[in-house]
């Protein structure tokens, strides 16, 4: 049995976790830094950094306890190297590195997307463990939404993605329109509970690229609406003074817009799983946490759909060390000597070129 500690700080979580061969999880430790960032409407890298200092080796430690392991029981070490925060990244990667010199453990650099990927292949509620490429990934996330082709461990062929916003950024944006809180997605789900889907008629943008996505036009049809509830004398009238946009606008248009991205995303990756004759479609990323794309996902779908459960769609490190147990199977290692990598793509190797070493 291979134990993998993993470390991720690539945003706003700083998280620990130990994973035995890539598959069953020991621990998942998770700091979240959102009730720091919530009073900012957002993510501010250099509060979050400082956060990650603070909280990274008690994260480790407890990662380690929740295991039930000591140090030498831990065969290698994982971290993320990028996509994420320059500032964040850092914290966790010089971590990583310290811990794996003090103790003479290897330390593979991981791709944060392909963490994301990875937590399907972790024994949960929702996920299908044993699989059979090509296999159909949609990356649903603040920053990314992407759809791969997977033909092996570690061999992505990009389909399409957004080619402006990521679906995580437009929860985030329209829930600020909304004036729901941060983050946004789970405040816009929460709130559409009491919505008419069908209450705004909203666009489902189709560019040109047919496995590609657009949700900019979607958040400005958003935008449009407000501002005319805003503005409207007559609509303002309805408006309780002090108290922002009536509650039932907002219920249904929360609902309205979480459905429009939600037949979008649904659509266009069952149409990219059947032209690729995939086996099976895995879903992750922070928005595959969204309770009605999972509900539809299945409904939909004449594939089996892989979905880990919550915890595991938001960004946590059991991804990073189960993602890490494919690169070392390659018997692929590299050297201390790396750099972050704020806009690593999922194309390119997550280890620095010239350090690549085959073990
Ligand atoms: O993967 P993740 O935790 O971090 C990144 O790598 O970006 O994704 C965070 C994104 C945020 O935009 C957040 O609003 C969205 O995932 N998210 C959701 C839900 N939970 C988190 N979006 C829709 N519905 C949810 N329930
Ligand atoms: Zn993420």
């Amino acid at each position: 049995m291979t134990l993998i500690l993993g470390v991720e700080t690539s945003c706003d979580e700083t998280a620990a976790a130990v994973v035995a061969d890539g598959r069953l999880m020991l621990s998942n430790v998770v700091a979240s830094q959102i009730e720091l960032h919530r009073q900012y409407g957002g993510v501010f890298p250099e509060m979050a950094s400082r956060q990650h200092v603070l909280a990274i080796m008690p994260v480790v430690e407890q990662a380690l306890r929740d295991a039930d392991i000591g140090w030498e029981q831990v065969d290698a070490l994982a971290v993320t190297r990028g996509p994420g925060l320059a500032g964040s990244l850092l914290v966790g990667v010089n971590a990583a590195k310290g811990m794996a010199w003090a103790r003479g453990l290897p330390l593979a650099p991981i791709n944060h997307l392909e963490g994301h990927v990875y937590s399907n292949w972790i024994e949960a509620e929702g996920n299908r463990p044993d699989k059979r490429f090509p296999l159909l990934v949609l990356i649903v996330s603040g920053g990314h939404t992407e759809l791969i082709a997977m033909h092996g461990h570690g061999q992505y062929e990009r389909m399409g993605g957004t080619i402006d916003d990521a679906a995580g950024e437009a929860f985030d944006k329209v829930a600020r329109l909304l004036g729901l809180g941060y983050p946004g997605g789970p405040a816009i789900q929460k709130a559409a509970m009491h919505g008419d889907p069908a209450a705004f008629a909203l666009p489902r943008a189709r560019p040109r690229g047919p496995y590609d996505f657009s949700f900019s036009g979607l958040k400005t049809a958003v935008l449009r609406k407000v501002q005319k509830v805003e503005g409207d004398e007559s609509e303002r009238r309805k408006l309780t003074p002090g108290r922002g946009l009536p509650e039932a606008f907002i219920a249904d248009m929360a609902a309205s817009f979480q459905q429009a991205v939600v037949d979008v995303l649904v659509d266009k990756t069952l149409a990219a799983a059947d032209a690729i004759e995939a086996t099976e479609i895995c879903v992750c990323g922070g928005v595959s946490a969204n309770l009605v794309l999972r509900r539809v996902f299945r409904e939909r779908s004449s594939k089996p759909v892989s979905i880990p459960p919550l915890y595991l769609c938001t960004d946590n490190a059991a991804m990073i060390a189960a993602a890490a147990y494919y690169r070392f199977q390659a018997q692929e290692t590299t050297a201390l000597d790396f750099d972050v990598a704020a806009n690593l793509s999922l194309s390119q190797h997550p280890f620095p070129v010239s350090n690549i070493k085959h073990i």
